[in-house]
């Protein structure tokens, strides 16, 4: 009896242990096939109201473009998105960023416009390891002391435009500039990039002036550097704020009196609403229309006829978010769980963008050619290159 019974027992037990390999291998198997077959999940932080909304919509769409022409599909994966809006307020970013990672679960936050946000993104992404590339906010800290192996950037540093600009009017002999700029680390630190080249050449800031972001009360500092008269005039403004900035600077009969000069973002994505205030005005950028390169020309051409639109900086710079991500992505077929490999290889990408071809410095920002543009009714004109490869010098960056 107590044979049998052991016996039967005995057999029993084989089946189920049977099953149970059989089951959990099945499952595993399963979750291979889930983890190969994972989707790759974009977060998008990103203005998409207030004066920032215009630069947060064009990077989506260039973003979203470079998929496209992959077929949707990233180092074989298929490119699932959310959204965040974030209002170019500051005070959100930590708790935005922390639902687009641990809410949403996302690979890669592309984000954002604003420099002040940028800085909460950025805390949030080195605490949780998650891969951020920073598709605009100049923001000098996250390729500077707060640099790190996950952080990457596909647009600028404040630092970089503000410099060219600074060259150009050195060169130009202007002795006496006053700045003007919303008072966040875009405009100072743009400000400081310009002061640091001018200044070198033998140039001097006479008067540094601001207000408040994202206020457009321009009209008692127009007054004020009429009464100071310098040689020129160094801002940054961009979006809806510069739109309205260079109508009152033309309004106030200053743009045929004293030279205006400015980082690209005044004029880019701006032109149509400024009309002829702008026409004439000279700036410093890493993009600009009229470049003669193939890869710029197509993508203007499927830009325009996929969305209707003329393409512009924030625009290319989306769309170089997505080819630095997707330098990860092949890298490790997909696997996006390959932290470490994944940001190896954006590193080390040579990103083949419309606005020339860039590699990344140490730091991981691009080190790229800054153009000279001038406005000519709705395009800012390549005249030449202001400074050729400009590095950020990534002060306090330790990597
Ligand atoms: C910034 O906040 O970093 C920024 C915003 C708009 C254009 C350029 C820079």
């Amino acid at each position: 009896m107590h044979r049998i019974i052991s016996r039967g027992l005995a057999l029993a037990c084989v089946a189920a242990v049977s099953l149970a390999v059989a089951t959990g291998a099945a499952a595993q198997s399963g979750a291979q096939q889930g983890a190969a077959n994972a989707k790759i999940k974009v977060g998008f932080m990103l203005p998409y109201t207030g004066t920032y909304a215009a630069l947060g919509n064009a990077i989506e769409n260039g973003f979203r473009m470079y998929v496209d022409e992959q077929g949707g599909r990233l180092g074989g994966r298929e490119v699932q998105y959310f959204k965040v809006d974030d209002e170019s307020d500051p005070a959100k970013a930590p708790e935005n960023a922390t639902k687009l990672i641990k809410r949403d679960q996302v690979d890669v936050v592309i984000g954002t416009v604003h420099s002040g946000v940028q800085m909460g993104i950025v805390k949030v992404a080195k605490e949780n390891n998650t891969l951020l590339i920073i598709p605009n906010a100049g923001a000098d800290e996250a390729t500077g002391p707060l640099c790190g192996p996950n952080i990457f950037r596909s647009s600028f540093s404040n630092w970089q435009p503000g410099y060219a600009m600074g060259q150009v009017v050195a060169n130009r002999g202007m002795k006496r500039v006053v700045t003007l700029t919303w008072k966040y680390a875009a405009g100072e630190q743009s400000v400081r990039g310009f002061k640091e080249a001018f200044e070198a050449k033998g140039g001097k800031v006479v008067k540094e002036l601001n207000l408040p972001f994202p206020n457009v009360e321009f009209q008692a500092l127009i007054t004020e550097i009429a009464s100071i008269k310098p040689d020129a005039v160094f801002v940054f403004f961009a979006g809806g704020g510069a739109v309205k900035f260079v109508k009152d600077w033309a309004a106030a009969g200053l743009k045929d009196r004293i030279p205006l000069y400015a980082s690209g973002f005044l004029t880019d994505g701006t032109l149509e609403a400024q009309g002829a205030a702008a026409q004439g005005l000279e700036t410093t950028l890493h993009y600009a229309d009229g470049l003669q390169n193939p890869r710029d020309q197509r993508f203007r051409l499927a830009y325009a006829k996929a969305f209707k639109l003329q393409p512009d900086v924030y625009a290319v710079q989306g769309y170089d978010a997505a080819q630095m991500l997707a330098a990860g992505a092949a890298a490790v077929n997909g696997d996006m769980s390959r932290k470490n490999d994944v940001y190896k290889a954006i590193a080390a990408a040579r990103i083949d963008s419309p606005r020339g071809v860039f590699t990344l410095s140490r730091a991981h920002n691009p080190v790229q050619d800054f153009y000279l543009r001038k406005v000519q009714g709705n395009e800012n004109k390549v005249s030449g290159i202001a400074v050729k490869a400009l590095a950020d010098p990534a002060r306090g960056c330790r990597l």
